[in-house]
């Protein structure tokens, strides 16, 4: 799967702070904390109290939801729920090559085998791993679990299928069916999470965010815009 050294700068439940997040975002807000530094702190208070055995519990106690909720690794259906599309053909309405999964605040792409990339052999490859866009080796298609939070300030955008590609509803941002950006004020390409689909079902680790997807440049961009595409950059 693909993969990269690259540090977030922010873990997603601080970003979802920004947006509007849960309880456990609300806390790392209320104590202006990252949430290495509470978890930092929670171990050395628990450590000094009641001994280092006691830490793991310590940190559940504190943490009693996260594993499985967002911020964690979370397991989506079977692969076979979410069948692949070419760019042109992508349909969330119809299940078609876009899936939204509320409870990994993503949508899950799964582009064709036969996906008209405008790079081929290694500088695919290169990109296609700096982006977080995964190759299936078993059947040849691509994945990729676009957070759902536009990179301008934060709305949940939209895909619209009448677009073929995501639409911000707060300022227009437009992103193509791969989270390229195409058009409007956001800063970089769409957000993605690390994507495992090595297994029956995808797993989506909601902790692992890209947040270095700059905008396209004529030696990185992966897709065309497609004209049904032009009209919604305004
Ligand atoms: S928040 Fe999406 S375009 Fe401004």
């Amino acid at each position: 799967m693909a993969t990269t050294d690259k540090e977030t700068t922010r873990t997603p439940q601080e970003y979802e702070v920004m947006s509007g997040g849960g309880a456990e975002s609300a806390e790392i807000a209320r104590q202006g904390l990252s949430r290495r530094q509470l978890l930092r702190g929670v171990v050395g208070l628990t450590a000094g109290l009641i001994g280092v055995e006691s830490v793991g519990a310590g940190i559940v106690m504190i943490y009693p939801t996260l594993v499985g909720k967002f911020g964690s690794k979370i397991t989506l259906q079977a692969k076979d729920k979410y069948p692949a599309a070419l760019p042109a053909d992508f349909d969330i309405e119809n299940g078609k090559g876009v899936f939204y999964e509320s409870t990994a605040l993503s949508y899950i792409v799964h582009l064709s085998k036969d996906t008209p990339w405008l790079l081929q052999g290694q500088d695919l490859q290169n990109i296609l791993d700096s982006e977080w866009i995964v190759k299936d080796p078993t059947d040849g298609t691509y994945w990729a679990a676009i957070y759902q939070r536009c990179v301008h300030l934060g709305c949940k955008f939209n895909f619209r299928t009448d677009c073929r590609s995501f639409k911000c509803p707060c300022h227009g941002s437009h992103y193509n069916d791969d989270g390229e950006w195409l058009s409007g004020p956001a800063p970089r390409s769409n957000d993605r999470f690390l994507i495992d689909i090595s297994g029956k079902n995808i797993v989506v680790d909601t902790g692992k965010l890209n947040q270095h997807v700059q905008h396209p440049s004529p030696t990185t961009l992966l897709l065309k815009e497609l004209p049904i595409q032009v009209p919604c950059n305004t």
